[in-house]
């Protein structure tokens, strides 16, 4: 037991966590074809010919048009290897203008067009189903501007997300978003996907950091909603239907963002707990004592832990417990904070709420607990085929869902493990087995479904629909706001060219 430790060394903590892992490509085969897997119909879409590829390279040039197949390969696989299009071309424009021409041409044409940022998404919705255009933001890499008294940035969507925290961190900012696949995702593919992650406890939905987005419609229309001002009640809030609604009514080709500052004393503990019960007694102990210095609180269960160190050869740094939690302060006080945790951390080993744990005081040591809770999603994807569940669920129930899935399966699979946002309510519930088939993919669905519905939960919390969720969006959604969310794609889109077999379902 090291809780009891000194804090001096947290006063030399100046520098906000961040993780520099970089997304790892996994090592299992190509996934069959997302069409025959799922036996998809073709929509009524034109198929590029050599004079499109003629037109894609007056607009972006001969290099930014990409047709060698081994090239493509990424491009059209998912993250974790589950999904797979049949792209043949990917187009790497750079402006605005650019963009703007190409969707007006693939109106015109009717060429469906998938946008990708970084394909990190987890729902499939990143990679083509059949022969779509993939439009990549890889080149639109710009910061704009940063007012480092408002903290207001402006960039262009192709920004790492990681690179630009980097660059804010000069002028003592940071972006209100963090996530594992930080090395990789754009910030257009973050918007687009309205990305929750390790940060939102603190600083709310991307919903309210983000103050304007600039997108290209289906036809080419540049919607300039790029908005820098904090209060903006004139009319409807366009932009907000561009967030979260994943490439499917229009291209996001900038984004304004209220970045926060960064904080001055950051620190991090790490918890061995016995039960779930104690998890949710320890986050609302740490809501109640730490305040607003709280600003992560993460969980992961036993079998994590086990599948983090036997793929990747993390070291647990505390013994073996059924859940351990993380939990993360920033402040601008390291004096006050210091105290704070030191009081909250001797209640909860006095009472026995946690068994065990430490409290990393330096960098170093706060990015190698922050890997092996970041890293669960890339192990899971050296232990089998990954089915991926992220859901919305009152806080006391949500590790029932884990038994009752293992209960369900009745040893279908090789691991189910439990991990997530807790301080948010956000369950990633994950099997894993030896390949994808039907008998074990219609055990697990619907019933995870269901069991998320019965519990009045949200069937995707974070990583939104995409193409393996869309069908199942009445478990959250009424039929009226399905029934409109169409009418509303519909006016946005009516060739429906954008992002094609995505987000919505086939039919109501
Ligand atoms: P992509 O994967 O390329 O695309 C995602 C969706 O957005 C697709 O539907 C795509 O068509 C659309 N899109 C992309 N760019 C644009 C654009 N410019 N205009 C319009 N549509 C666009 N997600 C979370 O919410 N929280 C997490 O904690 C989290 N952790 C993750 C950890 C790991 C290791 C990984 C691999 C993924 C994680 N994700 C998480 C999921 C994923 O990283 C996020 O959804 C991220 O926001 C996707 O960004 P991207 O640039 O990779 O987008
Ligand atoms: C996470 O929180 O680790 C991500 O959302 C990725 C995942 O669900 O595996
Ligand atoms: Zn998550």
């Amino acid at each position: 037991m090291n809780l009891a430790r000194s804090f001096t060394a947290l006063n030399k903590l100046l520098n906000f966590v961040k993780i520099t892992r970089t997304c790892v490509a996994q090592s299992h085969s190509q996934p069959a074809l997302t069409a025959e897997t799922y036996n998809v119909k073709r929509g009524n879409y034109s198929t590029t010919n050599a004079s499109d590829l003629d037109t894609f390279r007056d607009i972006v040039g001969g290099n930014n048009v990409v047709t060698e197949a081994s090239e493509l390969q990424g491009n059209n696989v998912d993250w974790i290897k589950t999904v797979r299009g049949q792209s043949t071309v990917l187009l790497k424009p750079k402006t605005t203008a650019e963009v703007s021409k190409i969707l007006k041409h693939c109106n015109e044409r009717k060429l469906a067009v998938c946008p990708q940022g970084g394909n990190t998404g987890l729902v499939g919705g990143s990679v083509p189903v059949f022969d779509e255009v993939i439009l990549s933001t890889q080149r639109m890499n710009e910061v704009i501007s940063v007012d480092p008294f408002s903290g207001v940035t402006v960039c262009q969507a192709g920004c790492i997300l990681e690179k630009a925290n980097q660059d804010l961190l000069e002028h003592d900012l940071i972006v209100p978003l963090d996530l594992g696949a930080k090395g990789s995702c754009h910030l257009g593919g973050n918007i687009s996907t309205n990305a929750g992650g390790l940060r939102l406890l603190r600083y709310g939905s991307l919903r309210g950091s983000v103050l304007g987005v600039e997108a290209v419609l289906a036809d080419g229309t540049v919607l300039d909603c790029l908005s820098t001002l904090r209060k903006d009640n004139t009319g409807y809030d366009i932009k907000q239907l561009m967030i979260g609604s994943e490439g499917t009514l229009g291209f996001v080709t900038a984004v304004s963002i209220l970045c926060p500052q960064k904080p001055k004393s950051v620190n991090v503990v790490f918890l061995g707990v016995d039960r779930f019960e104690d998890l949710l007694l320890l986050l609302r102990k740490a809501r109640q004592d730490l305040g607003e210095i709280l600003s992560a609180v993460e969980f992961v269960d036993s079998d994590c832990i086990g599948l983090v160190g036997k793929h990747l050869k993390l070291v647990n740094p505390i013994g073996d417990y059924d859940f351990y939690m993380l939990i993360e302060t920033s402040g601008s006080n390291s004096q006050h904070d210091e105290e704070k945790l030191s009081s909250f951390v001797e209640d909860i080993i006095t009472s026995q709420l946690a068994k065990d744990g430490t409290i990393a005081t330096d960098f170093n040591k706060m990015q190698s607990i922050w890997k092996l809770r970041e890293s669960v999603a890339e192990a899971l994807t050296h232990d089998g085929y990954t089915f991926k569940y992220d859901v919305s669920l009152p806080a006391h129930v949500m590790y029932d869902m884990v038994h009752d899935t293992r209960k369900h399966l009745k040893g279908l699979y090789n691991s189910v493990v439990g991990y997530g946002h807790l301080g948010d309510g956000n369950l990633h519930l994950n099997v894993t087995c030896p390949e994808y088939n039907k008998t074990i993919a219609s055990a697990i669905e619907p019933f995870v479904y269901e069991w998320t519905a019965k519990h009045n939960g949200s069937i995707s919390a974070e990583h939104g629909l995409g193409f393996k969720k869309r069908n199942y969006i009445q478990y959250t959604k009424s039929k009226e706001s399905i029934n409109l969310m169409m009418k509303i794609k519909e006016m946005f889109d009516p060739n429906m060219i954008l992002n094609p077999y995505k987000t919505l379902p086939d039919k109501l």
